[in-house]
């Protein structure tokens, strides 16, 4: 296949997927995902919005320092200031790449920026100028491309490219398209935009009318030969396109599309359970790909048809995006040596010493309730361990449930507070809901719940429950995490873990908002 054959693709987890309402990740996680997609072989990882917050800005730079075999790429409005940001943080990449975007849509130049058309193609030639006086690889894109005019797109997209552009994105921005429509789009663009054989054409839709993969693949039939995606389809309001899938799809039918990707496959489902962990967004059970059912079959005819020839009712095998991997790895008699090693083989690095000793004790003490431990064991163990870097003005020191048949439920729970111990208990409709308004009545949070979710990590009655908790005050949106063989433990760690995230979190800027 020659090199116009294979489809470039962009990760936007780490930053369109934490535009999702409540996904925001610390630096570390973020890293972590990071080093997910490049053990992937993702091409491009967008790192984030480096102009953000401070937060954002470190956790850009720790990417960029750390990642080697993927470009790490920052987000920035068409503004100098976010530019020279982006750059800074992207400085010590070994292949960086800067993106810059403005909207282009009559309805966003009008309400948004309150800019005429000529004014927005100044703009972003002087943004794409900056941005490649400071680095050698710069994206450029039309926001709300998809309700643009044609002329327009046609007219700005060869100035940016004339400018220095050599990738060039059309984004869905609020997933209005239609794959034929939009595959026309792209088709017209790549025809009439005279210097158009100079920039790789990219899509980027997201999933309000449930299309987005769908239309990113009509574009690639049109000639796009960049996707940008994120792992389970997280994103902005209903998401964007899911990488799982459109990998998925390049490569089952590579016979029609006649494009491939260099994604590594078999380490898709361990990526989709690392965001849906960090994240705390369940991946849905029919969810193509990396939902539980996805290689599931219920009916006796299809199991009879799948022992004799696979094939008959599986269009791709579980192992080639990593189901079927789930390795037993060790009991209570595993040493440290071979705890270590797992983990470097789960592409986990643990900061030092004292953090490796940590996730060891964690991991002893799970081994004494659990039977078998299983790598998403481990990495549940390891997300608790480095989610004590949150700062713990809160901390779990004991709690005692008591739920019997028709009585009232009760909890009591004992609380570090900045060091000092408090008390409380209270009753509650549920064992839940008592050690929620436990906690509650010490930490006075005033928050609302807005999500209480538990899942099994592995199978079997003896699995640790891992529980989210989505706590929301004065818009600002937090996940909480605990895993727990104890589900009801596992639920106020969980609980607790948002209330520090809370206190910890920092409002941050949004790249969409106008600020021209
Ligand atoms: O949806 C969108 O338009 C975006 C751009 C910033 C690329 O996320
Ligand atoms: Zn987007």
């Amino acid at each position: 296949m020659s090199s116009n054959d294979r489809v470039i693709i962009f990760d936007t987890t780490l930053r369109d997927g934490e535009q999702s309402p409540g996904a925001s990740m610390t630096g570390e996680e973020k890293l972590r995902i990071a080093k997910a997609l490049e053990r992937m072989r993702v091409d491009v990882i967008e790192a984030g919005f480096a102009i953000a917050s401070p937060g954002d800005f470190a956790a850009v730079k720790a990417i960029a320092d750390n990642i080697k075999d993927s470009t790490v790429c920052s987000l920035s409005r068409a503004l100098d200031a976010d530019i020279e940001r982006a750059a800074e943080a992207l400085k010590g990449a070994n292949s960086g790449r800067i993106h810059t975007f403005i909207a282009t849509s009559p309805i966003h130049m009008q309400y948004k920026l309150r800019m005429q058309p000529d004014q927005v193609v100044a703009q972003a030639v002087h943004a794409v100028k900056h941005a490649r006086n400071l680095c050698g690889d710069v994206e450029f894109s039309c926001e709300d491309a998809g309700r643009s005019e044609i002329d327009f797109l046609c007219r700005i997209i060869e100035a940016a490219i004339d400018a220095g552009a050599r990738t060039i994105n059309i984004p869905d921005t609020v997933g209005y398209a239609i794959p034929h429509q939009y595959a026309e789009m792209i088709a017209q663009l790549l025809n009439r935009v005279p210097n158009a054989d100079k920039a790789v054409f990219s899509v980027h839709c997201h999933n309000d009318l449930g299309l987005a993969v769908a239309n990113s693949l009509a574009a690639v039939v049109a000639g796009a030969r960049q996707v940008e995606c994120t792992i389970n389809g997280l994103g902005e309001r209903a998401g964007n396109a899911a990488l799982e899938e459109i990998v998925m799809a390049i490569k089952t039918r590579e016979d029609l599309l006649g494009v491939h990707t260099r994604i590594d496959t078999p380490h898709i489902l361990s990526a989709s359970r690392l965001v849906s962990g960090i994240t705390g967004f369940p991946v849905q059970p029919n969810k193509a790909i990396v939902g539980a059912n996805a290689f599931a079959h219920e009916s006796g005819i299809h199991q009879d048809g799948v022992l004799k020839h696979r094939e008959t009712y599986e269009i791709m095998s579980a192992e080639s995006v990593g189901w079927n991997a789930n390795k037993m790895v060790m009991g209570k008699h595993s040493g440290r040596a071979a705890f270590r090693a797992r983990l470097d083989e789960l592409g986990i690095a643990l900061a030092g010493e004292s953090e490796l000793n940590a996730a060891f004790a964690r991991f002893k003490a799970l081994a004494d309730k659990k039977h078998e431990i299983f790598d998403e064991d481990l990495q549940a163990l390891v997300s608790d361990t480095l989610s004590d870097e949150t700062p713990e003005h809160f901390k779990l020191v004991c709690l005692e449930v008591a739920s019997k048949t028709g009585e009232v439920p009760e909890a009591k729970i004992v609380l570090s507070v900045d060091g000092r111990e408090q008390h409380a208990e209270s009753q509650g409709s549920g064992p839940v809901d008592a050690t929620f308004k436990a906690i509650e009545s010490i930490a006075s949070s005033s928050a609302s719940l807005q999500l209480y979710s538990v899942n099994a990590i592995t199978q079997g009655t003896d699995s640790q429950g891992e529980v989210t908790v989505r706590l929301e005050k004065a818009g600002r949106i937090v996940n909480g995490n605990g895993a727990d063989t104890d589900i009801l433990v596992a639920s106020a760690k969980a609980y607790i873990n948002a209330l520090n995230l809370m206190q910890a979190s920092a409002a941050k800027a949004h790249p969409q908002v106008a600020d021209i």
